[in-house]
């Protein structure tokens, strides 16, 4: 408040400005400061001195805009339009004062008048396009934003604008494009930074850097890709990721690689990654999913072998079964083999309070908290059983097994009744698998492996209490890429 006080009694003393050219000067100064409210004053004050003078007026509106003022911001803004109808930052200003208040159909519709009497004002159609937006009226924007960027190619806020909404779209390669413009033309440009770096999170998983620094897998894949290959082979590497696998198949000798992964992003860095590493010549990339190749479009014809790793904690959940049982459709010759080649799925019950709260909450500082439990993902989710303390109630079982170079089936159920050795609650079934990559590489995933890129899938149960040396009944299902496992009611008798 001092300050502020010091800075009004600043307009009184004898170097204040001393024509409204001056007070002009010294408010733009201010608000080049970032200093609004010193310039709202300087503006005024200049404005009582020459009250015609559109230049002022204009900026004094931009000011009180600043200083978080909107309405006389927005009463500087109407009596210029008045004088001058055709004043275009006025007209700017009172839709971008109307859309900020909340008014977003009447700030169209000034805009919407302003861009059928200016269609070339870019920055005019990207206005209309964020009100279009924020409106709802997406298809509407989206089309402003191209005329705007038509008209200027460089203009950031359209760029800004309609990488948003691609991106929402689900239009990732485009959106992706337009942020790498707009970062070229102002790498200053945080948000287009971390919405960029938000999108490519969203549809590249953080969990691929592991996957690719764990030596274990690319070891075992590596060796069974170069016992299989033979150099008339074409191989089809559904799932190709960065490459990796495809390379390592086009290294073994193999005549051709077809390599796809349903990520466009994914898909088109592979491309980057295989050239820069000089495959170019042995592999395709395609874009897109598996279930989209043709045998004469995108494969020269039925592949010699199948590398699927298409793999989670839950081993199903990327749809290894689908894929498998596509390809033996319609991609691969009648005696391709599969790598992996199969798994084994295996499952332990513990008692683990901690894993228990990762997906269940129940009473809290005295409140029972327990309805949020609607929000608590019935499946799996993974982690690493030995970062929580548990105690087994049982021995590991095997669940399911499949064999990748059949068919495997598309659901599967089985109940078992688990020995339990010891009493406690029984929290969770904790799963993973052994993956046959072929008849000579196996992967385990078990809780013992602590450094697999697979952690242990983890399904909570109802936490009821078990005693050792009973049977407890457990189900457990599985489609193409779901498993569900479920406590079976105790029967009678
Ligand atoms: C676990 S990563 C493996 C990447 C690579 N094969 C490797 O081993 O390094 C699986 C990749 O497969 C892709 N994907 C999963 N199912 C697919 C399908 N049916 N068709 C094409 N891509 C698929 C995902 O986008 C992901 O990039």
């Amino acid at each position: 408040m001092a300050d502020r006080e010091q800075d009004t009694g600043d307009l009184d003393r004898q170097d204040a400005p001393q024509s409204p050219e001056g007070y002009l000067a010294a408010g733009l100064e201010a608000l080049e400061a970032n200093d609004p409210l010193r310039a709202v004053e300087l503006l005024e004050a200049g404005l009582a001195a020459a009250p015609e003078d559109l230049g002022l007026r204009y900026h004094l509106g931009m000011a009180c805009k600043e200083a978080g003022r909107p309405k006389q911001a927005m009463r500087h803004a109407r009596e210029l339009l008045e004088k001058d109808p055709a004043h275009r930052e006025a007209a700017l200003l009172v839709a971008e004062l109307l859309q900020e208040a909340g008014f977003l159909e009447q700030a169209g519709t000034l805009l919407g008048r302003f861009v059928d009497r200016n269609p070339e004002d870019a920055v005019a159609c990207q206005r209309l396009a964020d009100t279009l937006r924020d409106a709802g009226h997406l298809d509407g924007a989206l089309e402003c934003y191209q005329r705007a960027l038509q008209i200027d190619g460089d203009l950031a806020d359209a760029l800004h604008g309609r990488a948003g909404l691609l991106a929402g779209q689900g239009a990732i390669h485009h959106a992706e494009a337009d942020y790498r413009r707009l970062l070229e033309l102002d790498p200053g440009r945080i948000d287009a930074r971390i919405e960029l770096a938000n999108l490519r999170r969203r549809f590249v998983p953080q969990w691929h850097f592991p996957m690719l620094n764990d030596t274990e897998r690319n070891e075992a894949f590596e060796q069974a890709i170069r016992r299989a290959v033979q150099p008339d082979h074409l191989v089809l590497d559904v799932g190709c990721g960065t490459g990796l696998l495809s390379m390592m198949a086009a290294r073994a000798g193999a005549a051709q690689v077809v390599a796809c992964d349903v990520v466009e992003p994914i898909a088109r860095t592979a491309e980057e990654i295989i050239e820069q590493n000089g495959f170019t010549e042995k592999i395709q990339v395609v874009p897109g999913h598996s279930t989209l190749l043709r045998v004469g479009k995108h494969l020269p014809r039925r592949a010699d072998i199948l590398v699927a790793e298409v793999v989670d904690a839950a081993l199903l959940g990327e749809g290894i079964i689908s894929v498998v049982r596509h390809a033996r459709a319609h991609l691969l010759t009648p005696e391709a083999r599969v790598i992996p080649a199969g798994a084994t799925m295996v499952a332990m019950l513990v008692d683990s309070p901690l894993l228990f709260n990762e997906n269940r909450v129940g009473t809290v500082s005295g409140f029972d908290l327990s309805r949020f439990n609607r929000f608590s993902h019935p499946a799996s989710f993974q982690k690493r059983l030995s970062h929580y303390p548990h105690t087994p109630l049982c021995d590991p079982f095997e669940v399911f097994t499949f064999d990748f170079n059949g068919c495997p089936p598309r659901q599967q159920a089985r109940r078992f009744h688990v020995p339990i050795l010891r009493a406690g609650r029984c929290h969770a079934v904790v799963f993973w698998f052994t993956l046959r990559v072929d008849d000579q590489a196996t992967i385990d995933t078990g809780p013992d492996n602590t450094t697999s890129c697979w952690m242990q899938a983890v399904q909570l149960l109802d936490g009821g209490l078990v005693a050792a040396g009973e049977a407890l009944g457990i189900g457990v299902r599985h489609t193409e890429c779901n498993i569900l496992f479920e406590r079976l009611p105790v029967t009678p008798g």
